[in-house]
């Protein structure tokens, strides 16, 4: 088997510290919320939401889920926004994406204040992101819970040769910076590389980020290589597969499950940031 990185051992880790966290800015009065918007009723985001409002309320973190239905307005998101940026007991706003198509998701992210930006998608947190800013943003979650994973299984980045695959702003713009910022050679690959192949070869480090079953063979990639597979691919026959078909059982490559790697390192990082943004509104 190649080996698995444990990512529920490392949320598990993660949310110990979340948990003593909270805990000291409850003593000081300070009760860390996230109110999650959900437009419609896509099944998958149900399950997400669920999940994240499940980790809220075990680490002491208070969680308002707004659910409206699939034909609601722009505006009529826009106004729950606005009312959320003005609640001062509102520490992290979070739009589950996708969206219906009626609501420009850009326009959204743009309307939630950055001080309230638990995913990092405003442009201003983009920014400061791309900029490498020194004081405290909050950044995107799946990235930067895949940066936590690395720091455990491959803790020096500088110099090394990382592939990113999917551009999306959730996973793969973001994460080409936070490497960049770690100091390793990034690549951002998508549908019209030409030289994939190649640049799999050579890779020390690949996130694989595109949402196609199997996409990446574990016999492409060097001996020495950790794998971040982001997928979550559902077959025909009801299985969940990520975007990585793991053919070289014996192989010392390091490589994240499906389920069991990037999604719980998702939520416990959505944890981390929302008591951070607690901990900078109370200062
Ligand atoms: N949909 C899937 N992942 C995410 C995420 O990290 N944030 C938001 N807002 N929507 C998502």
């Amino acid at each position: 088997m190649t080996k698995l990185i444990d990512g529920k051992q490392v949320a598990n880790d993660l949310k110990v510290q979340i948990a003593s966290s909270v805990k000291k800015l409850i003593a000081l009065g300070i009760t860390p919320g996230i109110a999650v918007i959900l437009v419609g009723d896509d099944p998958a985001s149900q399950i997400y939401v669920r999940n994240k409002q499940r980790a809220a309320e075990k680490l002491g973190i208070d969680s308002e889920v707004i659910h409206l239905p699939a034909t609601t307005s722009e505006e009529k998101v826009l106004a729950k926004i606005a009312a959320l940026n003005a609640n001062p007991a509102i520490d992290a706003i979070l739009v589950q994406s996708p969206m219906p198509a009626q609501i420009d998701e850009n326009r959204i992210q743009s309307a939630i204040v950055p001080e309230k930006d638990v995913d990092g998608f405003h442009p201003q947190n983009v920014g400061a992101l791309f900029n490498n800013a020194q004081d405290y943003y909050p950044m995107a979650n799946t990235p930067r819970g895949i940066m936590t994973l690395l720091n455990e299984y491959m803790p020096n980045l500088v110099g090394k040769k990382a592939l990113v695959i999917g551009r999306s702003i959730l996973v793969g713009r973001p994460m080409m910076a936070m490497l960049n910022n770690a100091d390793a050679t990034v690549t951002l690959a998508h549908r019209h590389t030409t030289n994939l192949e190649q640049l799999i070869a050579d890779a020390d480090v690949i996130v694989v980020a595109v949402g196609k079953p199997h996409f990446l063979k574990m016999s492409d990639v060097k001996a020495d290589a950790v794998v971040i597979d982001v997928g979550i691919n559902r077959l025909a026959d009801g299985t969940l597969v990520g975007d990585v078909l793991d053919d070289m059982p014996d192989s010392e490559q390091l490589l994240t499950p499906v389920p069991g790697g990037v999604g719980p390192m998702t939520i416990a990082t959505l944890m981390q940031t929302t008591v951070e943004l607690a901990r900078q509104h109370s200062t």
